[in-house]
């Protein structure tokens, strides 16, 4: 049996078998991880094949997806060592660039980078990913095809996956949204409604400047009035730094996705 086959059964694991569960996906998936717990959890919930031999796993992989955290992967490739696997390699490990994974699983083996978000979850993901040179079209396109199935798909050029990696992570909108609310709480809003108001601001705004073709200079200009409240509020944000705040935190990110590359 050849199969879509999970090496790591964590977070995004578990979000993408949840997308991958929605969308009906029929091929065959097997997971294996070091954790019996996290295996049968993941049987039980999505119904996949728990596999706790990692060498069983990985011959059995028409796509080997290697989904344990960046400082693992290099332990884990050597465990495999070069069992000149012909499966398409997918890293979804942060900051390591293809060139640390080339021939790591025999020559024959050509690797992909994918960045998904755990809002697959929902079907409504985002991915970023990236292709070896030498990787074929059929590879190339069964790689996108497979992360559609949970939300849109971006192929970029590798030097800029880090960019992209610190950018989309749906954690901005949770901690804007954390803040925001927050905020409103300390100004006598209870909780619930400081939430919504928040949740409101943040997700209804963008959902509609993205369904539609309104440009986003236009909604901001809509949205708040010259000299009005929310335009006082947007420029004493802006005064204090609040773009050179989130500029230095995406740098902060990408040092970090380099001393993974190491
Ligand atoms: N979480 C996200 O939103 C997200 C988004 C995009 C990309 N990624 C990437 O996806 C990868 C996984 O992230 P995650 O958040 O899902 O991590 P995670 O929750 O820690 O899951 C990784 C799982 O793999 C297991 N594992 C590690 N090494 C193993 C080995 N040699 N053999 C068998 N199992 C092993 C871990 O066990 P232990 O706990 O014992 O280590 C853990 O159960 C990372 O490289 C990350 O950069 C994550």
């Amino acid at each position: 049996m050849k199969a879509t086959v999970f090496i790591g059964g964590g977070r995004i694991t578990g979000a993408l078998l949840a997308g991958l569960r929605l969308t009906g996906y029929k091929i065959p998936i097997i997971v294996h991880d070091r954790h019996a717990s996290k295996l049968r959890q993941l049987r039980k919930r999505y119904d996949v094949i728990s596999e706790p031999d990692l060498h069983r796993a990985v011959a059995q992989a028409h796509m080997l997806i290697i989904a344990v955290r960046p400082d693992g992967v290099d332990d884990l490739l050597k465990k495999i060592g070069k069992v000149h696997c012909d499966a398409i390699a997918v890293s979804l490990a942060a900051g390591i660039p293809l060139s640390n994974l080339r021939s790591r699983l025999g020559s024959r083996t050509r690797w992909a980078r994918v960045m998904p978000s755990p809002v697959c979850r929902s079907g409504r993901g985002l991915a970023a990913v990236t292709f070896e040179r030498n990787m074929s079209k059929a590879a190339r396109r069964e790689i996108i095809s497979f992360f559609s199935h949970v939300g849109k798909v971006l192929e970029i050029p590798e030097d800029k996956f880090d960019a992209f990696t610190v950018t989309y992570s749906s954690s901005h909108g949770y901690h804007a949204l954390a803040a925001l609310a927050g905020a409103a709480q300390k100004l006598g809003l209870d909780q619930k409604t400081a939430l919504t108001a928040a949740a409101h601001a943040l997700a209804d705004g963008i959902v509609s400047w993205r369904e539609g073709n309104i440009s986003l200079d236009y909604l901001l200009r809509e949205a708040a009035t010259p000299g009005g409240i929310a335009a006082t509020v947007m420029a004493i944000m802006e005064e204090r730094g609040y773009p050179g705040i989130v500029e230095l935190g995406l740098r902060a990110g990408i040092k970090r996705a380099g001393a993974n590359a190491k």
